[in-house]
């Protein structure tokens, strides 16, 4: 059935741009399937205006030499979550809009209701927030607010509520009571009354972060986004959401389990490899300001298939458990399951076992895993990985108190990876006595440590001798 346009919209075609009146299943222009959007067309702003009088003019800004340019003072809102902030790259960005994605269930509503709450503790009387939510009711609100303990502090009175998903009119309000920080929750339940089609379709979402980045660059205001995402671990809504937003932050885990990860994957105002770890408690999400020992599980007696890696996300060290499961498979091709681990990674280190160190898994099903649900997509996970995966198959522990880091390359050699120096002295800072590690191009390069007997090998068949004899 072909729909038409409403009277101000076109239905663009989101590979190729071209913009047709009536929606139909194939762009003419490109030939892509299922590409063309609604969109609403606006008249042109006389900003637009007079940016566009003003180029053809020629009176645009004169080019300037690099050594001129100054630096942007990038002044922050801290939100007074440490491990926000440290994600977000010292606090929010007045006027910039920040999508915070996650699967259903995992925190985002607790963690912005306590970032807003805090934002207006650090900020002072000034500070206000306001705060839209179209998958819940004001009660609803209210219970977490108080389960977080919210109700009786300072913020209670500068955070405004208001359950409502119509994009204008958040606008409006927003625009009237003029807060210092707007949180959107979420782009899926946005709608705008001038575009037909259901909430959390492309065009609807779309228009909703559109409207919502004009308030934050036209008005001043700090945009929040939540957004969630699908099961394939994929944000919701086009591609076009991650381009149009400053920053993406990710909160990751496991929802059976307490522990969760902050992550940006794309940030304008600071890195991406900061990592952010809370604690899902009973009253809210909780700093771990020391992740050391989070991510390592307590073992009575030593596990064969197990190993602790000591990993570096962005400029924190963190050690997390390997587990690793080997058994003899049925009929069939054998499964491989990788969790917190990139599968193509998985399945190279078993080519590289099978054909490098004699550790053939070809008639096994393999199972492997992080313990407490983080994800690490790192070379340095390779030796851990592979260390993991041999003993489980020969059903020998490797002695407690060892860790292991190391990249693995094709021809079953060990490579050094960054940061060496900051991991052993957090695998030593946390009681382990043996590292296994790559052999290094300079020997200066391992630092030493008291208590901790740093191994260098230089293949992953010598590091299997080392640990597991
Ligand atoms: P929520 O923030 O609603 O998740 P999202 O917005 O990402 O869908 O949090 C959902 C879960 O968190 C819910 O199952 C209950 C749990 N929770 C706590 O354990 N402690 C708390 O203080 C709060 C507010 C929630
Ligand atoms: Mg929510």
């Amino acid at each position: 059935m072909a729909r038409s346009a409403a009277p101000q919209s076109r239905f663009v075609c989101q590979t190729c741009g071209a913009s047709v009146l009536r929606w139909e299943g194939q762009c003419r222009s490109c030939g892509t399937w299922n590409s063309l959007v609604e969109t609403i067309v606006r008249a042109p702003s006389r900003a637009d205006r007079a940016v566009a009088r003003g180029l053809a003019a020629g009176s645009g800004p004169a080019p300037q030499r690099l050594a001129d340019l100054v630096e942007p003072a990038v002044p922050r809102q801290p939100t007074s979550i440490g491990e926000l902030d440290r994600v977000l790259g010292g606090g929010l960005v007045p006027g910039s809009l920040v999508l915070v994605g996650g699967e259903p269930g995992i925190g985002k509503s607790t963690l912005l209701l306590q970032a807003a709450a805090g934002l207006t503790s650090a900020g002072g009387p000034a500070a206000s927030v306001l705060y839209a939510t179209g998958e819940e009711s004001g009660g609803q609100v209210r219970l977490r607010a108080a389960r977080l303990g919210l109700l009786g502090s300072p913020a209670a009175a500068r955070v405004h509520i208001v359950a409502e998903s119509e994009v204008g009119r958040i606008a409006e309000h927003a625009r009237a009571l003029h807060p210092t920080l707007l949180v959107a929750d979420s782009i899926q339940t946005l709608v705008t009354d001038e575009l037909d089609g259901p909430a959390g379709s492309v065009g609807q979402v779309r228009e909703s972060a559109l409207r919502l980045m004009e308030l934050a660059k036209g008005e001043g205001i700090t945009v929040l986004l939540v957004g969630h995402v699908t099961k394939d671990g994929s944000l919701a809504g086009p591609k076009l959401l991650e381009h149009l937003v400053d920053a993406v932050l990710g909160l990751e885990g496991e929802r059976t389990g307490p522990l969760r990860l902050l992550r940006a994957t794309k940030n304008r105002y600071g890195s991406t490899d900061e990592l952010g770890v809370f604690a899902m408690a009973e009253a809210g999400l909780v700093e771990v300001t020391d992740p050391g020992r989070a991510f390592l599980v307590e073992h009575e007696t030593p596990a064969p298939g197990s190993i602790v890696a000591a990993t570096l996300e962005g400029s924190r060290p963190l050690l997390v458990e390997v587990q690793a499961l080997v058994a003899p498979s049925g009929f069939g091709t054998p499964r491989r399951t990788a969790s917190g681990i990139d599968p193509n990674r998985l399945a190279l280190l078993l080519a590289v076992l099978a054909r490098r160190a004699g550790i053939g898994l070809a008639s096994h099903d393999v199972y492997a895993n992080l313990a407490g649900g983080l994800t690490v997509s790192e070379p340095g996970l390779d030796l851990p990985l592979a260390l993991a995966l041999a003993s489980s198959l020969r059903d020998r522990p490797i002695r407690p108190g060892t860790a292991a880091i190391g990249e693995v390359g094709l021809l079953g050699e060990l490579r050094a990876v960054g940061g060496l120096d900051r991991r052993l002295r957090e695998v030593a800072r946390l009681g382990f006595d043996r590292a296994i590690v790559a052999r290094q191009s300079r020997s200066s390069a391992i630092p030493a440590l008291d208590g901790l007997a740093v191994v260098a090998v230089g293949s992953l068949r010598d590091a299997l001798d080392t640990t597991l004899g």
